[in-house]
């Protein structure tokens, strides 16, 4: 019988670190995720492996720590290694563009040392979160071929984590596989994405609880996949005999207004967009009610206007493609935030 195969994940409390994680215990892995000591209470996404008595293991860890990554190393000697540790979001790199660069470039630096350094190459298989916001301003559809022309300190954090991948794998032998993964969201989201904020206002609306949602760029376009989809894109990429660089997206753009579209049609109600840029307004096509208006504080100083990507090479050498549409996604999305009031209601004391 085979051994079973450990599994070391960076970053594991957020979306794609708790997807992975189940998924990966559920084919049987043990899994220690990284987690920094002060994003201890962010742990709320991984209760639910935690109560299944899996093989699932947390640590303190820190990507700006190369002491701290040689140590947990050496000490779980994992056969893979998903690296998705990140300051994440786009428009906080803007304000924290030092940070961002620690993070994402040095941190990724710090691991590939720490599997050199300790000669694991023999042994494990690394994945690297690369991001589709590294092509910034590239024409769309971008496919690994495409030039980067990263527009944020996020995406150049990505690029340079992305080339010292690269890197090391060409100087060292070391199996490293970028995934150059396009928007991925689910339920599980961080609350200051777009989709999050978008599904999670849509229910407040609708339950009485938010007169109206604000939102900044209404116009630019993404390639929104479901993120389910897209861990098991990671893990594919690790079964693999040669490591390779690889693009994940549903080759479908469709622009911020569209999703808020979709959601506010998943309770019924059609928007009407009246007015231009920082004065666009989206209203209850019935009740001519403000639903949606732009916040020009949440325009970034440079924005990426157009992701759409070809999943060709994943498809063809992976056997990749994305199974949850966009129609899907937004209904999962908004009917899992619908539930919190539903529940709310549940539980109120019934009259008389
Ligand atoms: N967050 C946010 N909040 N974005 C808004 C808002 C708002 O209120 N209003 C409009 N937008 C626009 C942004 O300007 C951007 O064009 C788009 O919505 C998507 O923004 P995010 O959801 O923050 O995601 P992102 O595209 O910047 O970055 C995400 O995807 C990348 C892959 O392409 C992140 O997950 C990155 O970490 C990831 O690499």
């Amino acid at each position: 019988m085979a051994s079973q195969k450990i599994a070391l994940i960076t970053g594991v409390t957020g979306q794609d670190g708790a997807l992975l994680a189940a998924l990966l215990l559920g084919k049987g892995y043990e899994v220690h995720g990284l987690v920094r000591w002060d994003c201890v209470d962010s742990t709320q996404r991984l209760k639910v492996l935690k109560f299944q008595n899996a093989p699932f293991h947390l640590h303190y860890g820190d990507m700006t720590d190369a002491h701290n990554l040689t140590g947990l190393f050496k000490t779980i000697q994992p056969d893979e290694i998903y690296n998705l540790a990140a300051l994440s979001h786009v428009k906080v790199s803007f304000e924290t563009p030092g940070s961002a660069l620690q993070t994402n470039a040095v941190g990724t630096l710090n691991l590939l040392e720490a599997v050199r350094v300790l000669e694991l190459e023999d042994r494990v298989k690394v994945y690297q979160a690369s991001s589709s916001e590294m092509f910034g301003s590239t024409p769309a559809p971008q496919n690994e071929e495409s030039s980067f022309q990263p527009c944020s300190p996020y995406g150049v954090s990505k690029l340079a984590a992305y080339w010292m991948a690269r890197t090391y794998r060409d100087s060292y032998g070391i199996f490293i596989s970028n995934g150059i993964l396009f928007n991925h969201e689910s339920p599980a989201r961080g609350e200051d994405f777009v989709t999050r904020k978008i599904a999670m206002a849509v229910a407040a609306i609708e339950a009485g609880k938010q007169e109206r949602l604000e939102l900044g760029n209404l116009d630019s376009l993404r390639d929104w996949g479901h993120a389910r989809d897209y861990v098991e894109g990671m893990w594919m990429m690790l079964q693999q005999d040669r490591p390779g660089d690889y693009v994940l997206a549903t080759g479908e753009a469709r622009s911020v207004r569209e999703f808020t579209e979709a959601a506010f049609a998943q309770i019924g109600v059609q928007l009407e967009w009246r007015g231009q840029g920082a004065e666009e307004t989206g209203r209850d096509s019935k009740t001519g009610k403000v639903l949606v208006s732009v916040d020009a504080a949440l325009f970034r100083p440079l924005e990426v206007n157009h992701l759409c990507g070809d999943a060709s090479k994943a498809r063809r050498e992976l056997g990749w493609q994305p199974r949850i549409n966009f129609a899907a996604l937004v209904a999962e999305m908004v009917n899992a935030e619908r539930q919190v009031y539903w529940q709310e209601r549940a539980s109120w004391p019934k009259a008389g």
